[in-house]
């Protein structure tokens, strides 16, 4: 065991380079289309990510000051970054109109598995899209050919040591609940609360794990 507080454990988990956007299939569901993000979302992305009520559950926590860091946020999820990350995007299947983006934004995460992570427009709320988006692109997810490695992970992130199931993190601030709902009625554990330090912020967050292999 490192003294880190990670450890080496070895799991089977999506291969890389992940497919990239002109490969990956288009999902629809009842009533939406996941599609690869393309570079003319970044108008949309901009009006979703300058929803204050939005942005503020999010590691940035406020809304993108111009169009310029918009983009920075659209594009590792554009050619050549694609195959590093599952990040699609989410519309309306009836009009193509784009109301959220999510997926894997991280891969690894800090704590050395892949993360999800997903922001939907809010006046789409409280609808079930969010969990109709999260159940699509967890077949997807799932589907993906695996490979098995070595990876290094947090300690308190994973379950079992040597040989253990592949994981997948989210995290929410631990007063996001409708974000703790949409992952408990997708099939996730809720198994850690802790809190971050960073610079002079301190938040509490609960850490939440999907299970590809035991669905
Ligand atoms: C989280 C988010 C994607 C959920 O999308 P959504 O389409 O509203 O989700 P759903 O309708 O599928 O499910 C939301 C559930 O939370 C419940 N809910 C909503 N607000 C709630 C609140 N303040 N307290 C408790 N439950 C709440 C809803 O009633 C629903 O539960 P139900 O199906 O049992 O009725 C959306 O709220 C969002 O984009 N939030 C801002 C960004 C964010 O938090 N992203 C996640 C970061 S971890």
């Amino acid at each position: 065991m490192a003294s880190d507080g990670f450890v080496s454990v070895r799991a089977s988990l999506p291969a890389l380079p992940l497919p990239p956007n002109n490969k990956r299939p288009e999902i629809t569901t009842n009533r939406l289309l996941l599609r690869p993000l393309q570079p003319n979302d970044l108008d949309a992305l901009h009006v979703l990510r300058t929803q204050p009520d939005v942005m503020k559950w999010t590691t940035a926590g406020c809304i993108d000051e111009s169009i310029e860091k918009t983009k920075s946020k659209l594009d590792p999820y554009l050619p050549p970054n694609d195959i590093e990350t599952a990040n699609f995007a989410i519309c309306l299947k009836d009009t193509g109109e784009l109301i959220g983006i999510g997926g894997c934004h991280l891969y690894p995460g800090s704590h050395g598995w892949p993360e999800i992570g997903y922001i939907l427009r809010q006046e789409t709320w409280g609808q079930g899209f969010g969990t109709e988006f999260l159940s699509a692109w967890l077949r997807f997810w799932s589907e993906l050919p695996r490979l098995e490695r070595q990876v290094r992970v947090e300690k308190e992130m994973v379950i079992g040591e040597g040989n253990v199931d592949e994981h997948l993190i989210a995290l929410t601030e631990a007063s996001n609940s409708a974000s703790q709902k949409v992952l408990l009625k997708s099939g996730f554990q809720r198994f850690r609360e802790f809190t971050q330090v960073e610079d002079t912020k301190t938040v509490d967050l609960v850490a939440f794990r999907f299970l590809p292999s035991k669905k």
